[in-house]
Parts: C-alpha cells; structure tokens; sequence
C-alpha cells in the first residue's frame, strides 16, 4: 500500500529545538505558510524543513523560484545540510521555476505539478516562493490556490508556502493564514544595536505541545538556524 505522509511522522526541521519551540513539530499531511519580510528567513526555514523531513524518510518535491538545482544544494551545503544524497536516490526532486513566465499560471501551471507529486508517493511539498504568483492573480484565484492545496494535504501530502508579506494585504493574510494548519511568521526587529530575525507561531493545529508565540534566531553558516534565548537577544 502506498505511504501516506501520516504514517511517517512529524514535519521536522531537523533540529530540535527550534521542532520543541514549534509545538513539537508541524503535523503531517498539513498545509504551512511561511511568510515575512525579505532576508528574514523563509528559505533557510523551508531547507531545514527539506532536510529533517529527507532524514525521516520523506520524498519530498521542491519548487523553487529562487534557486536551480545546484545553487539550492550549494546553499544547503552552507548550513551543514547536505542533501545530494537524497537527490541523487531520488528521495528529494527540484524543480526550479521561471515564476516571470508563468506568473500568471498558478491555477494551471503549479497546482497540476503539485497534485502529480501527491500521486506519486511524495510526501512533502515546498513552494519558495508564491509571491510572483501571488501578485499577478486576483483574490479569487489565489483562494481556489490554497483551497486546492488543502485538498492535497487529504491525500497524505504536506505542503509548505513561502510568501512576502507585500504580497498581500494584511486582511487576505489573515484569510489565507486562516486556511492553513501552520502559519509562520517571520520579521527582522533591531534589539539594541542587533537585528535580530524572529519567527511568530501564529498558528500550528495538531500541536502536540504548547507552541512558543515567538522565537528569536540567528542563521549561522554550518549551522543553519539557531535558536537565541530573548534576553540574550535583547542584550
Ligand atoms: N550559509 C549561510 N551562512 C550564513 N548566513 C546565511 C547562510 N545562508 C543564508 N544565510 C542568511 O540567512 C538569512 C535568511 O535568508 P533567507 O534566504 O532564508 O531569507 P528569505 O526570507 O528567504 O529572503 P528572500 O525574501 O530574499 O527570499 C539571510 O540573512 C542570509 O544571509
Ligand atoms: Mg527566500
């Protein structure tokens, strides 16, 4: 019988902490969005989802607007998490998107190759990113987007969104964060003379442990995303 993504345990980000943090982790067959500023972290959270979710045995598809096969696993390779094995098993399918020539296509171009991966056994899937999608089709299309996406996750799929907060207005947001089981957001506060990123758990259903409203962290090459205690990021 094929595998359904509920069989096989949490989306996790590979590291502990920052799973804990989360409510112990993003429930399978779940639809995420990750949403936030530039430079705040969005793909580096998404790659450490990618790569805690290979390392529990996921299939897992990423469409990329912002990276070709080999820069993403180049920029992987920098956070120490190295995912050309799984690439070359086929565990992890890339697909990298020219989002200018298909903005307008996010209906008929991406959600018939995200429904292909739920056919074919994939248990995870990342868009980084929607936004020029987002931006070049009306409300409405964006709704039947997300609608859609959530009928996947019925079928076993996880799928997780990036997004720029600029690409929607602050009550579409809220509707679409509404829609979704996981609603990541992340921004970037000055604390003292620092910048500090920070990641807000809206909102994670199926939380199997108390979430953590609001995370600081740093991005640390070799490292990848780490987790800093408030006061300390405050100081
Ligand atoms: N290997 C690395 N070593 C150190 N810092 C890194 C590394 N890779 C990424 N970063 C940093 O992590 C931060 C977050 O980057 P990320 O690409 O996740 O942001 P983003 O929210 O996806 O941005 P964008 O809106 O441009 O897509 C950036 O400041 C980036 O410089
Ligand atoms: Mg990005």
């Amino acid at each position: 019988m094929e595998k359904l993504s509920t069989d096989i345990g949490l989306v996790s980000t590979g590291n502990d902490e920052l799973d804990k943090k989360m409510g112990g982790g993003i429930p399978p067959s779940s639809l995420s969005l990750i949403e936030g500023q530039p430079d705040s972290g969005k793909s580096v959270l998404s790659q450490q989802m990618i790569w805690g979710s290979l390392r529990n045995g996921y299939k897992v598809a990423v469409f990329t607007t912002e990276n070709s096969m080999r820069s993403l696993i180049t920029q992987m390779e920098s956070l120490n998490l190295s995912i050309l094995d799984y690439y070359l098993l086929s565990k992890l399918h890339i697909y990298p998107i020219d989002a200018k020539r298909s903005a307008g296509s996010m209906n008929t171009g991406l959600v018939p190759m995200i429904q292909n991966c739920a056919s074919e056994g994939f248990n995870l899937v990342i868009v980084d990113s929607i936004t020029y999608y987002a931006t070049h089709v009306g409300i409405t299309d964006l709704i039947t987007f997300f609608e859609d996406m959530k009928a996947l996750t019925s079928k076993g799929l996880s799928i997780v969104c990036n997004t720029h907060s600029y690409a929607f207005d602050e009550s579409t947001l809220i509707r679409i964060g509404a829609m979704c089981d996981a609603h990541l957001r992340l921004r970037i506060e000055t604390m003292g003379t620092k910048l500090t990123k920070i990641l807000e758990v809206a909102k994670i259903r199926g939380a199997t442990q108390k979430t953590g409203n609001v995370i600081t962290f740093d991005v640390e090459p070799n490292w990848g995303i780490k987790v800093i205690p408030y006061a300390k990021a405050r100081a």
